[in-house]
């Protein structure tokens, strides 16, 4: 057992924000947070070793996203953001119900700024694009449904844009021509506001936005969950009270990341999403251990 438990003498408030992600996605979660709270730490885990879990059933994503989120929490961490949408998705009242912590999904935060930004229309039409399961799921469509009653939602999955994401091919033609054959169908139902549902899709906000339309609002989730993440911190009295000296870099040494496998491949694909390498990236095992007293 790889797994070991760190205990702590830091207050709960110098503890570090738990990330996990199917793999190495998740970084535009990470970077969106660490943006917007320069005094919080982050352990991150990329679930590298099982990617994807964009084509798996609920019972798998759910078992993973356990073990995940079990390490995390067994590392000390006061809060838990499941970077991966189809994660939060599938699985996050099963990690709210084992892990005794707060954990924050980006399908909530997402479909909320998706109403948000397009409530001076009543008959605001929204759009999300994600991988098969999270549209299979409709948890984008019960989130927005929540805070609309009368948004009209079209959701399609993109499952493409995951390899082009990591292939750094955000300009290519391929890549274009991919854009327009999945959002055709989009395109036509003419959304106000399109969540990008995907952690990958940030990646390639500008082949999105320019095969819609400039006119159509993108929502990134990751950032919508970070303004969530950072309000959540202030009311529950969770904020680092300790300021970082010198500017914070993404990947600094303050921030501990872990992977499950391919730790050369994280570190190449990190570089092209963020333009810079964790300083400390560590493989892991996470399998098998769905308990915390077990640890
Ligand atoms: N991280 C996943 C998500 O946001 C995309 C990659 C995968 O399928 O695992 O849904």
């Amino acid at each position: 057992m790889l797994i070991t438990l760190v205990m702590s003498n830091r207050s709960i408030n110098e503890m570090p924000i738990g990330i996990f992600d199917s793999g190495v996605g998740g970084l535009t979660v990470y970077r969106a947070l660490h943006d917007r709270l320069p005094n919080e730490h982050f352990i991150y885990l990329g679930d590298t070793a099982r990617v994807p879990y964009g084509t798996k059933s609920m019972a798998t994503v759910e078992r993973y996203a356990i073990e995940n989120s079990v390490f995390l929490a067994s590392r000390g961490i006061k809060m838990l953001v499941v970077a991966c949408n189809t994660a939060s998705a599938l699985a996050l009242p099963k990690i709210r119900e084992k892990i005794g912590l707060d954990g924050v999904g980006v399908i909530g935060p997402g479909g909320r700024k998706a109403v948000e930004i397009t409530k001076d229309n009543p008959h605001a039409k929204i759009g999300v694009i994600a991988t098969e399961a999270t549209v299979a799921s409709n948890a984008y469509y019960e989130a927005i449904r929540r805070a609309s009653d009368t948004a009209e939602v079209m959701q399609a999955g993109c499952p493409l844009f995951v390899p082009l994401a990591e292939e750094n091919w955000t300009s290519e033609p391929e890549t274009f021509s991919i854009a327009e054959k999945y959002l055709a169908a989009m395109k036509d139902f003419a959304p106000d506001a399109l969540v990008l549902g995907c952690t990958h899709y940030p990646i390639l906000r500008d082949v999105i936005q320019q095969t819609v339309g400039e006119n159509v609002k993108l929502v990134d989730s990751g950032e919508a969950t970070a303004d969530e993440v950072a309000a959540l911190l202030k009311e529950k009295g969770l904020e680092n009270p300790n300021a970082v000296s010198g500017k914070r870099e993404l990947c600094d040494d303050l921030d501990h990341f872990y992977v499950t496998d391919a730790a050369d491949r994280f570190a190449r694909v990190a570089e092209r999403f963020l333009g810079t390498k964790p300083s400390k990236l560590e493989a892991v095992e996470v399998y098998g251990v769905d308990e915390l007293g077990k640890i």
